[in-house]
């Protein structure tokens, strides 16, 4: 059989005609183009049983095409002599569009394809097929074809990293989310001025699983075919991707904002009247309120110079002096290292009266003033909750920069988990507390500090464990010391861990609470079953935690993830609640992440019922290392072995990424 997959089309130029298509759909269809199976054992007489059939089938489809939904099938004959047709038309397109494509079609097909017993053919609103063969609700991934729009695209790697993004979250959602019908688009900003459009469509008949495995083939190809440039079409019979930056589709109508002047209806009626009681009332009342605000602003004027006074003895009394510090760690003297993140290096320090503090020495330089900085630490020494672990004071010298924290006693959370001995230390109690406490910790920074502070960076190494195993959050705020840019919002300074890092922060910078839940349920998970979020790489089944965890749970055996060592020494309702919480957590939707007033909720709840989460992204960390064999040659094998090669979802995001080395 001949395979087209591969045979890349690479200019398309038929890229004038789609712009035409997308004003005047109801015009003639745009032509892509056909497969006709040309062996001659494919081949019947004119005038044969067969062409009868076919002639019914395709009368059929045409006369179904305006009164179905996009899609219809048809079977005639019987026995060798049967055809099985469908058509396909594109989710976003009218009723006269559709049928107006298979009208054409089914004449375009047979005047293409004469004689043949098996036939495709695609335009850009629809797709028809026939066979002699059984077609309807079975996966179909042959013949493929692929084009790609050949600009190429300005910034490849931020368009890849988009595009993955993109593409992985349609076909979840054609595929899982019964509510599109199988059809899906989406429209998602590349730069200020470019907007990617994107389109997935399985044909209805398709199982959940089938759409998805199919559409991850396509995604497949990708890197294939269409690599940098700025837009792909991959069909084949059972589903096609699409994605290019002009809409290409029907854009959804933009929601009707009521008008803002609806509200005054005032000019009505006994106007004049009423605008006169309206001045008697309102002026004196104006006046009432004038006066009242003058009192209050002087008020507040003294209170706000006294608070600003107090405010700088604070910012005083955290600064220490740095020769104190420094000789406090012996000079910041190897032996007395701590450890070393991403943002310096800690130190271990003994003042003179006994006091042992950890001293970070900030290695970069924040690009921050002086004052900003001691605003900032002396923001970050305000928050005190017994899980955060507690900023003393701080050190301006020159280019240095300290911070100096309380100590805590032990090590942080990652040396237990991942240690294979001192794991067993962490009973189920141990890690349910440390799991409630970090919940508090950060419930604390998002909603009930003054400030709200999102970590950007939870992870197991953040978290340190005092002589009782309560877990304290370590490098808060860290991220408003170097990136004083703003609460919420969107940074170009991404400052984080990879595989704890939520995809709308680390490809978009874009950060929330939200951001903060995903890394506390990709945590969860690392502190339930003992595996490191990324350790699921060097394994033969290269499989992110994350969509792990999601399958298993999904099979109902989430509890043979647990960490081993636990030895069924645990509550499983605890075990199975806090797995559920996590992947509630780790969702690729930011708005369906709980935030963390409800996960705290959810932990101390007996009753509360969990909502079912939506799978995980389908997400790329940085160190990728593939294991799956990229998906090509595609000419070579036959389709029996094809049909047979099961590509996991998240094998393909692999080999995807194996495609786009960062
Ligand atoms: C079948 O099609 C292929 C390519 O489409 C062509 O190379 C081949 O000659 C055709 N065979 C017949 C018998 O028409
Ligand atoms: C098929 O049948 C029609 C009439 O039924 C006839 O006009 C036509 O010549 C036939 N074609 C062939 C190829 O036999
Ligand atoms: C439409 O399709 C249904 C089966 O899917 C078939 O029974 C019906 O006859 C078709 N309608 C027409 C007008 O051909
Ligand atoms: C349409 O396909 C279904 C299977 O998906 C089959 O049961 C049904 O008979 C088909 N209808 C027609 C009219 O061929
Ligand atoms: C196809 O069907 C016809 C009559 O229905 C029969 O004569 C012929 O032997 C069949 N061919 C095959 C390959 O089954
Ligand atoms: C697009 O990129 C390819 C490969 O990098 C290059 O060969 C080609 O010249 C580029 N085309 C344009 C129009 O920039
Ligand atoms: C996309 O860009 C437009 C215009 O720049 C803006 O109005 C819109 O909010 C952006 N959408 C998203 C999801 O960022
Ligand atoms: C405006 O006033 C008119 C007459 O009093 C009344 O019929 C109408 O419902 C009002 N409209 C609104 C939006 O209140």
């Amino acid at each position: 059989m001949i395979r087209p997959h591969g045979t890349t089309i690479t200019q398309l130029l038929l890229l004038s005609l789609l712009y035409v298509s997308v004003g005047f759909s109801s015009a003639t269809p745009t032509y892509v183009t056909e497969y006709c199976e040309n062996t001659t054992a494919n081949e019947f007489f004119p005038n044969s049983s067969y062409q009868l059939n076919l002639n019914l089938v395709l009368s059929s489809l045409t006369s179904n095409a305006s009164a179905r939904n996009g899609f219809s099938n048809a079977t005639a004959g019987q026995s060798n002599n049967t055809v099985y047709g469908l058509f396909l038309c594109r989710g976003d397109v009218t009723h006269d569009v559709c049928r107006n494509c298979v009208e054409t079609a089914s004449l375009e097909i047979i005047r293409r394809c004469p004689n043949r017993k098996v036939a495709y053919i695609w335009y850009d609103e629809c797709m028809l097929r026939y066979s002699n063969l059984f077609i309807f609700s079975t996966i179909n991934e042959v013949p493929g074809f692929s084009f790609s729009n050949s600009p190429n695209i300005s910034d490849p790697d931020g368009f890849r990293e988009l595009l993955i993004q993109v593409v992985n979250r349609l076909t979840n959602r054609v595929a899982f989310d019964p509510s599109v019908g199988k059809f899906t688009t989406g429209e998602y900003n590349f730069t200020s001025s470019q907007t990617l459009y994107s389109l997935a469509q399985c044909t209805p008949d398709l199982s959940a699983n089938d759409c998805n495995r199919c559409l991850r083939g396509s995604i497949a190809q990708i890197p294939i075919c269409c690599d940098g440039k700025q837009g792909a079409i991959i069909l084949n019979p059972s589903c096609s991707l699409r994605y290019d930056m002009y809409p290409f589709f029907r854009v959804t109508a933009v929601t009707e904002v009521p008008s803002t002047t609806t509200t005054t209806n005032t000019s009505t009626g006994k106007g004049r009247n009423r605008s006169r009681t309206i001045v008697l009332i309102v002026i004196p009342l104006i006046s009432v309120l004038v006066l009242l605000c003058a009192i209050f602003v002087s008020f507040r004027r003294k209170r706000k110079r006294a608070k600003a006074e107090d405010e700088v003895q604070m910012v005083d009394s955290l600064q220490m002096d740095f020769d104190t510090i420094k000789a406090s760690t012996n000079n910041f003297a190897d032996v007395n290292k701590l450890g070393e993140g991403g943002f310096g290096v800690v130190y271990k320090g003994r003042l003179l009266d006994g006091q042992e503090i950890a001293v970070k020495r900030l290695s970069r330089n924040s690009g921050q003033g002086e004052m900003q900085f001691k605003n900032e630490g002396a923001l970050l020494a305000k928050l005190q909750h017994r899980n955060l672990v507690r900023l003393l004071g701080f050190c301006l010298e020159g280019e240095e920069k300290l911070l100096i924290y309380e100590f805590v006693y032990n090590k942080s959370l990652d040396h237990f988990l991942f240690d294979p001995i001192k794991r067993a230390d962490l009973t189920w109690e141990k890690r349910y507390r440390i799991i409630v406490g970090v919940a508090r910790g950060l419930l604390y920074l998002h909603e009930d500090s003054r400030h709200r502070i999102i970590h950007r960076d939870l992870k197991a190494s953040n978290i340190l464990l005092d002589a009782q195993m309560n877990p304290k959050i370590a490098d808060f705020g860290m991220a408003r010391l170097f990136v004083p840019d703003q609460i919420e919002g969107k940074t170009r300074r991404v400052v984080g861990t990879y595989g704890y890092m939520p995809p709308e922060y680390a490809i978009r910078g874009q950060f929330s609470v939200k951001s903060d839940a995903f890394s506390f349920g990709v945590l969860l998970l690392e502190i339930m079953t003992g595996q490191r979020n990324n350790a699921f790489y060097q394994t033969e089944q290269a499989e992110y935690l994350l969509t792990h965890a999601w399958r298993r749970w999904k099979d109902g055996a989430a509890l043979e993830l647990i960490d081993p060592t636990l030895h069924d020494h645990y509550s499983r309702h605890e075990v199975l609640k806090c797995f559920q919480i996590a992947l509630l957590c780790v969702q690729e939707d930011v708005a369906d992440r709980p935030t963390m007033s409800s996960v705290t909720l959810m932990l101390d709840s007996y009753s509360v019922t969990l909502a079912l989460p939506s799978p995980p992204p389908f997400y790329i960390g940085s160190r990728t290392k593939s294991v799956i064999p990229a998906k090509k040659n595609e000419s070579q094998g036959s389709e029996s072995d094809q049909s047979a090669s099961k590509v996991s979802p998240q094998s393909v995001g692999m080999s995807l990424t194996e495609v786009y080395p960062r």
